[in-house]
């Protein structure tokens, strides 16, 4: 992109959320890049140093919990020296601006790090779970942990059961409600803004094809100064040429300047 080109786009794009009274934003991994979190596809990626199947699918927990909780604990663990970064503090402003002005303002994430709601974000919608929850195998029993220690084997103080990691794994549904959330957000919103995935997982990559088919991307809305959909990511995605201004490089870079 030549500097004139992105300037103009990064102009664009700080009009369309500086007036828009709804936004809706979607999150991958990408964001939490400069926090030191990895992200998951890529080179360097975590999935290019674990096999996705044996460490987040049910099939890998029923073949081998220790090592699927391994994988996780170590991820937690991480996780409380981590801080959120330019780009999540920028997106808890534009919640504040937004609501401030009397509008609506929902933030779905796909990411189980938490590094939205330490920024100062609220009500975000957490389609993959978090990495601090814990929830049992054989009942009811669910418990935000935080970064304490668990153990190899952590089973649940009520029923004895194996507890796992409250988080969505690959083939498991989506939380109905959140999902429900985040599908009303990106259909009703003004602005809908999708920051640092790879647009490649579903559902929640869905929730950009929504807002471009149902939402503010739909028929000619996107002609209208104040309707339209952003993207940001270091590099190109699916859904790059479809959205109404698409902005490459670092989240934490670019997001500050697009909520002015
Ligand atoms: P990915 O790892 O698939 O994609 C991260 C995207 O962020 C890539 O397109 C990078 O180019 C981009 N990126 C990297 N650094 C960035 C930066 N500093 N600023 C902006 N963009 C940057 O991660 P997700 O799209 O979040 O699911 O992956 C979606 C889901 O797949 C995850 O929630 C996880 C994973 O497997 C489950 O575990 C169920």
């Amino acid at each position: 992109m030549a500097e004139a080109d992105s300037s103009d786009r990064i102009a664009r794009a700080r009009r369309l959320l500086a007036h828009a009274d709804s936004v809706a934003v979607l999150t991958g991994a990408g964001i939490s890049a400069e926090s030191g979190v990895p992200t998951f596809r890529g080179s360097g990626g975590l999935w290019s140093r674990q096999r996705m199947e044996d460490v987040a699918t049910p099939a890998g927990f029923a073949r081998d919990p220790v090592k699927v909780w391994r994988f996780h604990n170590e991820l937690r663990i991480e996780l409380e020296r981590i801080a959120p970064n330019a780009a999540h503090l920028a997106l808890a402003r534009l919640e504040r601006a937004v609501l401030g002005r009397g509008g609506r303002f929902a933030l779905a994430t796909q990411n189980i790090d938490g590094l939205h709601q330490a920024a100062g974000s609220r009500g975000v919608l957490e389609l993959h779970g978090s990495l601090t929850a814990v929830r049992c195998t054989g009942c009811d029993y669910r418990e935000d942990v935080g970064f304490r220690p668990l153990g190899p084997r952590p089973t649940c103080p009520d029923c004895g059961k194996w507890l796992r990691p409250d988080v969505v794994w690959f083939g498991e549904t989506l939380g109905p409600d959140v999902w429900a959330a985040a599908v009303r957000a990106a259909r009703s919103c003004q602005v809908f803004l999708s920051v640092g995935t790879s647009a490649l997982v579903y559902p929640a990559a869905g929730l950009i094809e929504i807002a471009l088919s149902e939402g503010p991307g739909r028929g000619r809305r996107h002609l209208e100064t104040s309707a339209g959909t952003i993207e940001v990511n270091l590099e190109p995605t699916p859904a790059s040429g479809k959205v109404d201004v698409a902005l490459h490089g670092r989240a934490g870079h670019i997001l500050p300047q697009i909520v002015a």
